[in-house]
């Protein structure tokens, strides 16, 4: 969602503000903002829009050595130049950008208007400088203000302040809302997401939870709540900054797609030994596996949709009940879970809200829980009793597509492990794991029916809407397809069991009605091609995605998986997905990486 940057050092602020806040483009953003500061007064620049816009507002004068900077994605107020951060206190001596939602910001302000306060902008954020400024004259200490001022905030925030006072220093705070911090020679920052930082260093200290800190130009303090000092936690990023860059594609969304071979490759390293899979992290919880009575899996989005294909797994695997719920359900709906119970969280960014919020209620439950994340050090990783990482590398488009593939392989990979802690002999297991390594092989053969699959796209141009079908687990990949379709070329897109059509969906097939069908599970794939002829009869143009074998004379488009065990069919068939709906937007001219509407990593409820 938004995008926070900081900078205090020895060299100006702007340059790390605009290329930071470039970098964090993806998460998505409406608004954009940057404070400088001397000692005498706050320049604030603010515009609605991107960030060219914000530069083309900028004037002269330009280099002072601290300022904080800000994206904003709308919540509480439209998009515009009053409600884009950073935020000022009345005398302009005090600046705050913020990420996240003040909940009770409505409570706060009318505290404030009584005390002769007075707001300028419809957003919640507005109110913590005013808190802030209350509690600067009260006592004019800024790390106690800042203290008072984060002890009244309910809700989510990751927030930067500066002010005249303190020229040279940045305060930082977070909950619930991601923030790191870095330094190197040219000074001391912070960020919302580490790619923002990764040009002037790999060394990253994500701040945690309830903590603050005090950056300047040549130190950096880092405090609990309470004011007592922390433990400085670094972490390295392996990630280079090309990995953060297109690197000759036109969008990082087709750049990523092309990275899944060796992002699969990189996330199955060192996982088997024979047919016994190696997850120290898994061993290390010493849990008691036969107690353990039901498994649920629980994410958000593409995520959840990783959860289906596992959830699948895990029964057909161990037998054993498994249970299924995006993560914005699972925290209001009273689960039936306990000790007995084991969560799995999947995210991409590790911070999603909805899935932080669902692992903290399963853990106040006594559950046992495991994280699938791709982001280092994230909230989430930090939450679980253990966390797997995919090695997806930094994913800047919002569209997800490696992190999906990264997910559905080591979701395959943990719920092998887990049948073998259960005691459970996975039928067939020798020729799944030769399968699970031949796949960074097999998606850069599905890679090569690119020309096909935009050839197919096309057949989109005059339509409004697009139908996924498919079966067991050839239906996570139909949900995935019409998401990723939906997100980027703004076409209305639906996913249905195949054998589900005929209870009502097939009302709304027509002449040229667009249908991409999966059937690519054996067992199922017949009744699925019945399920696709009942939509031909009715004028539907369908793009079959089968097997080698699967007879197929009477369609017009089929396109066929490289040989592969069918458990695995789904990861190269959700590749032909992501490539129909990158050429779809393209089709259309849609801006790909930034989907409207969309943040990269949802950080608000
Ligand atoms: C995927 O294309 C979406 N951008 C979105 O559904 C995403 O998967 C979801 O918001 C969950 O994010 P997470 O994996 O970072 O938790």
């Amino acid at each position: 969602m938004c995008g926070i940057t900081g900078f205090t050092g020895k060299q100006p602020a702007l340059p790390f503000l605009l290329q930071g806040l470039s970098k964090l483009e993806y998460r998505g953003y409406d608004s954009a903002g940057v404070t400088l500061v001397n000692s005498k007064k706050l320049r604030t620049w603010k515009t609605k829009g991107r960030l060219s816009e914000l530069e083309k507002v900028l004037s002269d004068d330009l280099d002072q050595s601290c300022g904080i900077g800000h994206t904003r994605w709308a919540t509480h107020g439209v998009p515009s130049n009053m409600n884009a951060h950073p935020h000022m206190n009345r005398g302009n001596t005090i600046s705050v950008v913020h990420n996240g939602i003040v909940e009770n910001y409505a409570a706060l302000k009318k505290e404030l208007l009584d005390e002769g306060y007075e707001f300028h902008s419809d957003t919640d954020s507005e109110v913590i400088v005013q808190l802030l400024d209350y509690y600067y004259r009260k006592k004019p200490v800024m790390k106690e203000a800042l203290m008072r001022t984060c002890r009244r905030l309910e809700g989510s925030y990751a927030l930067c302040v500066t002010s005249v006072y303190e020229p040279n220093t940045i305060y930082v705070a977070k909950k619930e809302s991601p923030m790191v911090l870095g330094q190197s020679a040219e000074g001391t920052f912070c960020a919302s997401d580490a790619p923002a930082m990764l040009e002037y260093t790999k060394e990253i200290m994500p701040l945690q939870d309830g903590q603050f800190a005090i950056l300047n130009k040549d130190s950096l303090e880092v405090f609990e709540a309470d004011g007592r000092p922390a433990e400085k936690k670094w972490i390295h990023f392996p990630y280079d900054v090309q990995a953060a860059q297109k690197g000759g594609y036109d969008s990082f969304m087709l750049k990523e797609i092309h990275e899944q071979p060796g992002a699969i490759r990189e996330t199955l390293r060192g996982r088997f030994r024979g047919t016994k899979v190696i997850l120290p992290q898994i061993d290390k919880l010493n849990a008691d596996w036969d107690s353990i009575r039901e498994t649920w899996f629980i994410a958000c989005g593409t995520a959840y949709h990783a959860c289906i294909y596992a959830s699948g797994l895990y029964q057909r695997y161990t037998g054993k009940p498994a249970f299924v719920m995006p993560a914005s359900e699972f925290r209001y709906c009273d689960p039936a879970v306990g000790p007995h119970t084991l969560c799995i969280f999947v995210s991409q960014s590790g911070e999603t809200a909805d899935t932080l919020a669902a692992l903290k209620l399963a853990r106040a439950k006594g559950c046992l829980t495991i994280a699938v994340v791709n982001v280092l050090g994230s909230s989430i990783a930090r939450q679980t009793d253990a966390v797997l990482y995919t090695a997806a590398g930094p994913e800047i488009a919002v569209a997800s597509t490696k992190a999906y593939t990264t997910q559905l392989v080591l979701l395959h990979v943990l719920v092998l492990k887990l049948a073998e802690l259960f005691g459970i002999k996975v039928k067939g297991i020798s020729a799944l794991i030769r399968d699970l390594k031949r796949l960074p092989d097999v998606i850069e053969e599905t890679l090569q029916k690119e020309p096909v699959m935009k050839k197919c796209a096309k057949m989109l141009k005059d339509q409004r809407d697009a139908y996924f079908i498919g079966r067991q687990l050839d239906y996570p990949t139909a949900l995935e397809g019409a998401l990723k379709l939906k997100e980027i070329s703004y076409v209305h897109a639906d996913a249905y069991y195949a054998g589900e059509l005929k209870h009502g969906p097939i009302a709304l097939i027509e002449k040229n009605t667009v249908v991409l069908a999966m059937a690519t599970q054996p067992e199922i794939a017949a009744k699925t091609i019945s399920n696709i002829k009942e939509t031909v009869a009715r004028g539907a143009r369908v793009i079959l995605v089968t097997d080698e074998e699967m007879s197929a004379e009477e369609f017009k488009y089929v396109i066929r998986l490289p040989e592969i065990c069918p458990s695995l069919r789904p990861v190269p068939a959700a590749v032909l997905t992501q490539l129909f709906a990158y050429y779809a937007a393209k089709e259309k001219g849609c801006d790909i990486d930034k989907p409207r509407n969309l943040a990269k990593s949802v950080t608000v409820e």
